[in-house]
């Protein structure tokens, strides 16, 4: 098979940040995805309904002329959010909402200190059918940081599915053998997204011939057997697992740094790592519905209308991209991807 033509894909787990950078990034993904699920952990985080809907507006006016591209938005949950606000992020079109436990990642420290705490909000979202979003990783710094979503499965999550058996809840960017399982094993409306890094690189891909900033991401890329794993989910045709590709762009001075951010910028080739990764394993036929039918299905969403053709070839990635007065430094950087978007 040469060329590829799919319904046009979602990406269900996507960060665009703000004013510049929100300007540089969002072409790569409305080239390529009709819609995206947008994080809200913007600084400051977007805690209320108004401040989603006006982040919404401002990336629509962000996109360039003739793009054909519809945010969905999310809520970032504290342990303050209000019954009131969920009912009007429901009513207001928010597709879900944000659980990072405080201080997990990027812009996570207004996040959830304590699972418990949100209890009577995830009461609130289940009566609602607002879904849930969770970023499912441990902070406590006893664990050991490849061993943090295990452990959050086992300590959070698995008792919170169990708490709220009407709520709709997405493991994001799952990255272990013991969260595909869990999703596996889940009662109904459990699912998880899976980016392009953890589908195809491991966490040796962290230290190839010295130090890789611009390969760590949250959760951290795991051992082979894990990415084998959470590959043979993606391409296993359960619909409960769909594409997110958390892409996440930071400055290249941010990653490179005594200090570097998490995070891994895809966008420029949202679909196509995808495509190449489903190519490598013999499962192309099954990409489709990972990318544009199980994510729709699951946000009880119409699934696209539109087509989206890919093609077998090499596309060179650049070695760095314009981000507003800065660079940013892209997945696979300098080398090249096996399948390009053919228009
Ligand atoms: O690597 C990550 N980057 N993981 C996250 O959870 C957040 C994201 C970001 O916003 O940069
Ligand atoms: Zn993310």
């Amino acid at each position: 098979m040469e060329t590829l033509t799919l319904t046009r894909p979602d990406d269900c787990h996507l960060h665009l940040r703000d004013g510049p950078a929100l300007a540089a990034v969002l072409g790569d993904t409305a080239r390529r995805f009709a819609r995206a699920v947008v994080m809200p952990n913007l600084s400051p985080p977007l805690t209320t309904v108004d401040a989603a809907l006006a982040y919404r507006d401002r990336i629509l006016e962000a996109l360039p002329m003739g793009a054909d591209f519809t945010p969905l938005m999310t809520l970032y949950l504290t342990e303050a959010t209000s019954a009131r606000q969920l009912t009007a992020a429901k009513a207001g079109g928010v597709v879900g909402v944000k659980l990072y436990p405080a201080g997990a990642t990027t812009h996570s420290d207004a996040g959830v200190g304590r699972v418990e705490a949100v209890y009577s909000a995830l009461e609130t979202m289940q009566a609602l059918d607002l879904p849930l979003l969770v970023h499912g990783e441990v902070t406590d710094p006893a664990v050991d940081v490849f061993d943090r979503e295990a452990v959050f499965i086992d300590r959070h999550l698995a008792p919170l599915v169990a708490r709220f058996p009407q709520l709709r809840v997405v493991l994001e960017h799952v990255t272990t053998r013991e969260g595909v399982d869990f999703v596996r094993d889940a009662r109904p409306g459990v699912a998880a997204s899976i980016t392009p890094q953890h589908l195809s690189m491991n966490r040796s891909a962290l230290f190839e011939g010295g130090l890789r900033p611009h390969h760590y991401c949250l959760p951290i890329l795991k051992r082979e057997p894990h990415r084998a794993a959470v590959l043979e989910a993606a391409i296993s045709g359960d619909a409960r697992f769909f594409l997110g590709t958390d892409s996440a762009p930071h400055a290249r001075g941010d990653k490179q740094s005594a200090c570097g951010c998490a995070g891994i910028y895809s966008a420029h080739a949202g679909i196509e790592f995808y495509a190449e990764a489903f190519d490598q394993a013999g499962a192309l036929d099954r990409l489709e519905a990972f990318a544009a039918h199980h994510g729709a299905d699951f946000y009880l969403l119409p699934r696209n209308t539109g087509t989206l053709t890919l093609r077998r070839g090499a596309m060179a990635v650049p070695e760095s991209l314009p981000f507003g007065d800065d660079r940013l430094i892209p997945l696979r950087a300098g080398g090249d991807v096996a399948w390009q978007v053919a228009d």
